[in-house]
This record gives C-alpha cells, sequence and structure tokens, in this order.
C-alpha cells in the first residue's frame, strides 16, 4: 500500500516526464503542457476534452470561462477546487481548439491512467464526449448516458463513474445549465457511496533468477565515437540555473497539488 505523500510524489514524477513531453506533434504547437491540478489525495476527479489557449498560457486546467462556471457548479454542491483533481484527455492545446485526434488521444492515455491510479478517486466526472468515450471505451455520445453513473474498471482502479455535459456546452445553450446542475448534485451523494469493489490484486510469479554468463571485456569506443564538445560560444545552463528552474516549477505545481 503506497501513502498518500508516496503517492503524490509519484504524482509529480509522471508530472515532470509529462512537462517535456514530445510524443506527439502537439508539442511544437503548445505553450505548456497543462498536467491538471488540485488535490492529489482527492475523491472526485473531473476529466476535461484538452487545453484551451487560456490554459496553454498559464499551464493549468480550466481556467477559462468553462472554469469559472464549472468552479460554481462546484460551489452549488458544496465543493471546491482544492478538494478535487481536474485533469483532462490531452495535456496539450490542440492549435485553435480543434477536436481531439484518435492519434493524440491514444499517445496521451497512459498519462490520464497513471493519474487515476496515483490520486485513486472514488469518483470520477467526464465532463463531455471526449472523456467520456476515452473512460467509458465505448462510442455512446454524452446525451445518451450524461447523469447515469456507473462502474467503471480503469488500470487497476474501479470506481463511479459519472459522465456530464461539458461546462462550455451551457455557455453557447443557457438551458444545458439546469442539465449540468441536476447531474452535479448527484455528486454528493455519489461521494458518500462506498467504494466500488476494486478488482483482485495482480498476482506476480516469483521470476527465477537467470546466472548471466561471464561477460566478454567491453569494447572500447572508436575513437570518431567521442562525444562533441559543446558548440563554443554557446552557453550551456549551469546545473544551479537548471535546478531552480526545476524547482519554481514544481513549487508552481506544489501549491494545488
Ligand atoms: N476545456 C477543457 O476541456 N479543458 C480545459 O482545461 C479547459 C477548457
Amino acid at each position: 500500500m503506497t501513502t498518500a505523500v508516496e503517492r503524490r510524489e509519484l504524482l509529480k514524477e509522471v508530472w515532470r516526464e509529462a512537462s517535456t513531453c514530445t510524443k506527439c506533434p502537439l508539442s511544437e504547437t503548445r505553450q505548456t503542457v497543462v498536467f491538471g491540478a488540485g488535490n492529489a489525495d482527492a475523491d472526485l476527479m473531473f476529466v476535461g476534452e484538452a487545453p484551451g489557449a487560456n490554459e496553454d498560457r498559464g499551464g493549468l486546467p480550466f481556467i477559462g470561462q468553462a472554469g469559472r462556471l464549472l468552479d460554481k457548479l462546484l460551489q452549488e454542491v458544496g465543493l471546491e477546487r482544492a478538494d478535487v483533481f481536474i485533469a483532462n484527455v490531452l495535456k496539450c492545446r490542440p492549435p485553435g481548439n480543434r477536436d481531439p485526434r484518435p492519434t493524440e488521444i491514444e499517445t496521451c492515455r497512459d498519462y490520464l491512467h497513471r493519474q487515476v491510479e496515483l490520486i485513486e478517486p472514488k469518483v470520477i466526472c467526464t465532463l463531455g464526449n471526449f472523456s467520456t468515450k476515452l473512460l467509458r471505451d465505448d462510442p455512446t455520445g454524452i446525451s445518451k448516458v450524461h447523469g447515469r453513473p456507473e462502474v467503471q474498471v480503469l488500470g487497476r482502479r474501479a470506481v463511479t463513474l459519472l459522465p456530464i455535459y461539458h461546462p462550455a456546452a451551457a455557455l453557447y445553450t443557457p438551458s444545458m445549465l439546469d442539465t449540468l446542475r441536476a447531474d452535479f448534485a448527484q455528486l454528493p451523494e455519489l461521494l458518500a457511496a462506498p467504494l466500488p469493489e476494486q478488482p483482485a490484486p495482480e498476482v506476480f510469479e516469483p521470476v527465477p533468477e537467470v546466472v548471466e554468463p561471464e561477460a566478454e571485456p567491453a569494447p572500447q569506443p572508436a575513437a570518431e565515437a567521442t562525444p562533441e564538445p559543446a558548440e563554443e560560444g554557446a552557453p550551456q545552463p549551469g546545473a544551479e540555473v537548471l535546478e531552480a528552474a526545476a524547482k519554481q516549477a514544481d513549487e508552481h505545481q506544489l501549491g494545488l497539488f
């Protein structure tokens, strides 16, 4: 069993890895990786679609108009951001806020699964079509499944999944606000319910010890394989500079976890 402190540290490692991710072309157009923010030990996690322009600049999820509505809806059911963890299907902004592409969703999926495994939420609210389809592993659209809680096993975690319309939907269609409110109103009861039965832990077979044959002496690198010296004149950042930058970025996130 990992403690909350250990899980928080492991989550920071995932964040560090994601923050320099270049696994898909969105890394070429993004300004910031929006990993997700909030309480690393939250019972409730929200999963949106992808960062927009504000989030891309600010590095945090849901900080624009849709985020303000999300805050309001949370407040109406007695919750605030510090109680929950908010993440997205994609950690980088698609140019012009276009829809996430299947290959991008697939490439980014592992980060979200690791977040779920480490945060260990009881309830996950998917916001909109993309996160609902991904986490239900089913193409049924949000209009058919919103407001219907169900148990889903994600990685090694069984959670109650509650699909909800994306808050941005109510910015375009104000009548949608009543539907969002009705769906949010289920959250206190779902959070008070017992955790769904968890899948049996994996049983690991002991791996037989392999006796290595005696190693040959390692070949010496050829002269031309010697790494090139740093280009003259190009200033290399010193270890302290890199360390300070990492610490600053860490602290920015730390306040949120
Ligand atoms: N919409 C999303 O789905 N996620 C954000 O972080 C912001 C807007």
